[in-house]
């Protein structure tokens, strides 16, 4: 069977991750989560002190800088970024990144490579609008924003930030319009993706949904 690329999008605190994980163990595809380069990038920057809105100089940082991105790391430039990159330092630093064209334009031919031969579920802002306007299976994952914020508390992989739920929706709703609003690939669904409403569903759920999206594609 020809192996697909699905993109998998939406707002942070959807659900992406969870749900393209299992939909690309469930296919035996790759899963490849490119906030994740963002992150990095984002990391790095500050760790060289590159200014997060300078969009030439965290470019050049970002075309030399090979990054790794498995389920069970991410790495930069060898090192091994994969706790340090899920703080609320790092949400901010990426979701600036992302704002700069020419980091985009690096990041999104390296996300172009990965998919090449298909058998891969990515996730992200843009995968469906940008990365892969002709992928195979387009999937918008949105939630509210109260519940993407509880999400968000209770996520272990997420460190260091408020526990409140109250302050985390704050901040959550900051970053989504921050990545709505940017003039570089902001956040929306293509108008050729299934948008599913993830509010109240189990992952057991929604992961039966997209399957269900992907084999009524094949
Ligand atoms: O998904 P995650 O929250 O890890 O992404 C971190 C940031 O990276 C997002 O806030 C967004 O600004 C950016 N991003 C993006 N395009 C993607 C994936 C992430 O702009 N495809």
């Amino acid at each position: 069977m020809r192996k697909l690329v699905i993109a998998i999008d939406g707002p942070s605190g959807a659900g992406k991750g969870t749900v393209a994980r299992a939909i690309a163990a469930e296919l035996g595809y790759r899963h490849v989560d490119s906030g994740a380069m963002y992150r990095a990038v984002g990391w790095k920057a500050i760790r060289d002190g590159v200014p997060l809105d300078h969009d030439q100089a965290v470019a050049a940082l970002a075309s030399r800088s090979p990054i790794h991105v498995t389920d069970e790391a991410v790495t930069i430039d060898g090192y091994d970024v994969t706790r340090a990159i899920r703080t609320p330092e790092i949400d901010r630093a990426a979701a600036a990144v992302a704002r700069l064209p020419s980091v985009r334009a690096v990041l999104v031919d390296r996300q172009r490579e990965f998919g090449a031969d298909g058998g891969i579920v990515m996730e992200g802002r843009d995968i469906g609008t940008v990365v892969f306007p002709n992928a195979d299976v387009k999937v918008y994952l949105d939630a509210s924003p109260e519940e993407r914020a509880r999400r968000r508390a209770s996520d272990p992989a997420h460190t260091g930030g408020p526990s409140a739920v109250s302050d985390v929706v704050t901040l959550l709703t900051a970053r989504d319009e921050l990545d709505r609003t940017r003039k570089a690939s902001p956040l929306y669904a293509a108008p050729d993706a299934v948008v599913v409403d993830t509010t109240g569903k189990s992952v057991d759920e929604v992961v039966r949904d997209v399957l269900e999206v992907v084999r009524a594609k094949v």
